[in-house]
């Protein structure tokens, strides 16, 4: 049975990583006794879509916007009117959200739909909604796969619902889930100002167009809470203790050059940090935390001062890493995780992966 699939963000870095491993990898039906087959594309102007499956070439050139600024497609007014085109054409589809949009609607709407599927990079939906909600829309793994959510498709979520399912209780989940971050603590450790490594992390493109968007810990706190809410837990944003990794007052700066200009004021105070830590064996890294006593969930995200050789401290780089302690994996065997937590290849392909568990009938061949 043939899956297909409609990207929307198509356009964008892992929408359009997405689209060309799909093309390369998946649509071979020797290799694959179900091949997926790109049915739609979507970016924030246009779209392409045919219930008999697009072309390989006018995929890549919506893709790389080679059709021009509307990219050859046809305008479209939200992402509930492609619904109803696809709705329309009666056919089983999975959607893949590579947006950044916070649509909830779209999100709630798919997965209400009968033989509608989605994948989704897009994390802000996850975050947007009551516990409620979002058991809503994750409930069936087979048509709602959010892996991406966090450390770009590595298995956290995956491992979080398994746990879950088996009935194996979470006594704690640690985690450092921002390879920004990760980058800046561990150039911090070689005593390099904060200021030049945030200006040098923006030029590597590691950072968001404006760094103040890692520096604040919301999104570490956006995937703490969707795994938290993944393992079961009824808990929200404001459940979240968060600590910026720097003081709150720098957020002012809209400009981002004179915002990392303005980090210079915090230069000494990291490297007195630094050697202080240093001398104790500890090293920073901004760390989740959820730690579950009595059966109720208390949710931080901190900068901390951890164990060099510790599993967080032992971090390198962009790296991302979860420890989960539970029933059957002990404070002294613990369940651990590392794996790079951006990057647009590994990303596409854990897309795909959760394309995988929406297929009818797979078969390895
Ligand atoms: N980068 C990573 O390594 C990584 C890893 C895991 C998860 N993610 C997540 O993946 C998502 C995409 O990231 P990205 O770096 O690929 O972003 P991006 O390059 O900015 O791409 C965004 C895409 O969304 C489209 N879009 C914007 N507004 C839209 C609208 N109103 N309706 C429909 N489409 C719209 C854009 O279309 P236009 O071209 O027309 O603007 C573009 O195709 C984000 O949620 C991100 O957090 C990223």
């Amino acid at each position: 049975m043939i899956q297909n699939v409609f990207v929307i963000g198509a356009t964008g870095k892992v929408g359009s990583a997405a689209v060309k491993q799909i093309l390369d990898k998946d649509v071979d039906p020797v290799k694959h006794d179900n091949p997926t087959r790109i049915a739609g594309v979507a970016s924030s102007e246009s779209y392409l879509f045919s219930p008999n499956g697009l072309g390989r070439q006018e995929c890549l050139d919506f893709a790389e916007k080679k059709a021009g600024s509307n990219s050859g497609g046809r305008q479209y007014g939200d992402l509930l009117e492609l619904l109803q085109v696809v709705s329309k054409a009666g056919i089983g589809v999975v959607f893949v959200d590579a947006t950044a949009l916070h649509d909830l609607k779209f999100h709630k709407a798919v997965s209400q739909a009968k033989g509608l599927g989605m994948v989704t990079a897009n994390k802000l939906p996850l975050v947007d909604c009551s516990f409620a909600e979002f058991e809503e829309l994750t409930h069936s793994p087979s048509s709602y796969g959010y892996r991406c959510s966090v450390m770009a498709g590595a298995e956290s979520v995956s491992l979080l619902q398994d746990l879950r399912d088996v009935s194996d209780p979470i006594h704690s989940l640690s985690g450092c889930f921002s390879g920004t971050l990760g980058f800046i603590c561990t150039q911090l450790s070689k005593e390099r100002k904060l200021s030049e490594i945030v200006v040098e992390a923006k030029e590597k493109g590691y950072t968001e167009p404006h760094p103040r968007d890692d520096l604040n810990g919301m999104d570490v706190s956006r995937k703490l809470l969707i795994l938290a809410r993944t393992a079961g837990f009824n808990v929200s944003m404001g459940d979240v203790a968060l600590s910026p990794f720097i003081p709150e007052k720098y957020f002012g700066e809209e400009d981002p050059r004179a915002f990392a200009d303005s980090l210079k004021e915090l230069d000494e105070e990291f490297l007195q940090r630094i050697r202080q830590a240093k001398e104790s064996g500890l090293v920073l890294r901004y760390v989740a935390q959820l730690n579950v006593a009595g059966g109720k969930p208390s949710l931080s995200v901190s900068l901390k001062e951890v164990p060099k050789d510790g599993p967080l401290g032992s971090l390198n780089g962009t790296s991302n890493k979860i420890t989960v302690i539970s029933g059957a994996y002990p404070a002294n065997s613990p369940y651990v995780v590392e794996a790079p937590g951006a990057g647009l290849e590994v990303t596409a392909q854990n897309i795909r992966r959760d394309l995988l568990a929406q297929l009818q009938g797979r078969k390895i061949l």
